[in-house]
């Protein structure tokens, strides 16, 4: 039988590949199959594919064409990634703070389609009101094309009617490579702060992200608020790249003078009260992958989170005040945690969890995946096996990247300032956890320790390492 530990960590990468594009791998012997075959291809992807010098753009016609009027309240709003975790909280927000109409750009068919999406979404997360229904005009579009794929009529129609936008859309995947990504996520912004500047000048906020601080320049360095992003050439996830480009290119549009905002969450987690979350995301897959590993790295990583209502709640707070123009936002819970206290917290509910070097880690992981043996870490293996730099001739891991010895001094003053009036109740990290397990939990996505809902031996098969 195969030792996963005596692989090299090209091997694994090459191997990795394989299982990415392939399925149904049922034994062992087949693993020696995919490994020579693995041995063929390239590897993954990696950041050779972007040029953040290239990237940094706007086109001189585009600026604003007339001053903002700051007295305006906003009766029309324009909303992309309305049908995504973040946006429909966002959209709900929206909706309760103002009066106004909202446009939501929406993949779909047709308006009709568009718009049960949104419903659908919205009730899906326990916030859907009947009294919404005339207030949202779906608009069928796709950020992946120049204009969102709208007919110049109704791009011009939207240019003349918005007062303010919330551009929150994106295609989130830490898996696929810039060249995959910068069409729905760096062009889409282009043509976003287009919008912004024809007709008349429309206020902008942009959903970014902590993440535009993922690489090693900024280890242990610090990460304002007022400076303009750095270090583009060290990011190496192609997500992360289009989300710095987006974030720089908003910036740039800041100084010809459209009245914009930056809102930089870090992983966005459940409703503080109902606990709904997105159970696709990193921290929902990594409760429940390690539990179903039964071990967890010995790496301690930062967990930067922040609640949904939270978070939107306070980007609508923000969005009124007159000082926000111009400025990026950093948002954390008040006390940020380590990988650690969660897995304490876990074992506390009575999950067993053993602790292991990360290559070992990482290595019983690909064994689980190679065998067919669910985990919900799998659709990120190829995040998780990223390695992203060197330190003493040792290849530094993603999760060294994210331990709590690594990351950059982050700084939020600009949230405190605009929210130091504002009541918005944040849990503590502890409450947030517990919130969030009952719901994973309740929704059957997390078995509960022993595996009582379930296949017991299957969702807790350990691997040997
Ligand atoms: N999740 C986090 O922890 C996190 C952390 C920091 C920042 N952010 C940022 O927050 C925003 C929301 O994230 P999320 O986690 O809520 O993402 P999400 O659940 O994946 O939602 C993404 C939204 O963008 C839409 N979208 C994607 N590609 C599109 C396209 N080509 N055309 C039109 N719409 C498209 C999706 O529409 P469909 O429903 O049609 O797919 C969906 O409505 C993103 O900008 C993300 O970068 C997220």
């Amino acid at each position: 039988m195969m030792d996963f530990r005596k692989l090299s960590p090209q091997d694994k990468r090459r191997l990795l590949v394989d299982l990415l594009t392939r399925k149904g791998l049922t034994d062992v012997h087949s693993l020696e199959h995919l490994l020579r075959l693995g041995r063929q291809t390239s590897g993954l992807k990696d950041k050779s594919q972007f040029d953040p010098s290239k990237e940094v753009f706007l086109d001189p016609d585009i600026r604003p064409c007339s001053p903002w009027d700051e007295t305006l309240e906003p009766k029309a709003i324009f909303l992309t990634g309305a049908t995504g975790y973040m946006g429909r909280f966002l959209l709900f927000e929206l909706l309760k703070s103002f009066p106004s109409r909202v446009y939501c750009l929406i993949r779909a068919s047709s308006a009709i389609d568009a718009k049960k999406r949104i419903e659908d979404m919205m009730k899906s997360s326990l916030i859907w009101d009947p009294d919404f229904q005339h207030r949202i005009v779906p608009i069928p579009g796709n950020l992946d094309r120049p204009a969102f794929g709208l007919p110049p009529e109704k791009f011009d129609f939207l240019a003349r009617e918005i007062d303010w936008i919330y551009h929150a859309g994106a295609t989130v995947n830490f898996v696929y490579p810039y060249s995959a990504l910068k069409a729905p996520n760096v062009d889409a912004t282009r043509e976003i702060i287009r919008l912004a500047c024809q007709y008349r000048t429309k206020r902008l906020h942009y959903v970014s992200s902590m993440a535009v601080f993922d690489s090693l320049g900024y280890s242990g360095k610090p990460a304002l608020e007022d400076l303009a992003l750095q270090h583009g050439d060290s990011l190496f996830i192609g997500y992360v790249q289009t989300k710095w480009a987006s974030d720089s290119i908003i910036s740039l549009a800041g100084t010809r003078g459209v009245p914009i905002s930056i809102h930089r969450p870090p992983f966005i987690s459940c409703h503080s009260e109902t606990g709904v979350c997105n159970t696709k995301d990193f921290v929902a897959r990594w409760i429940s992958g390690i539990t179903q590993l039964g071990c967890v790295s010995n790496i301690n990583i930062r967990m930067d989170l922040v609640p949904v209502d939270y978070l939107c709640k306070a980007i609508i707070h923000l969005s009124r005040s007159r000082t926000s123009i111009g400025k990026a936002f950093h948002y954390f819970l008040p006390q940020p945690f380590l990988s650690h206290q969660l897995v304490e917290w876990l074992t506390g509910y009575g999950y067993k969890l053993s602790v292991a070097p990360y290559d070992e880690w990482e290595s019983g992981l690909l064994r689980t995946a190679a065998l067919g043996v669910d985990n919900a870490l799998h659709p990120l293996l190829g995040f998780l096996a990223a390695r992203v730099g060197e330190e003493n001739g040792r290849p530094l891991s993603i999760a060294d990247m994210y331990s709590s010895e690594r990351r950059p001094r982050y700084d939020g003053k600009n949230v405190q300032f605009e929210l130091q009036n504002a009541s918005i109740p944040c849990p503590s990290s502890e409450q947030l956890f517990r919130t969030y397990y009952d719901y994973l939990i309740r929704s059957g996505f997390l078995k509960p320790p022993g595996g009582a809902a379930g296949n017991p031996s299957r969702a807790h098969a350990r691997p040997s390492f």
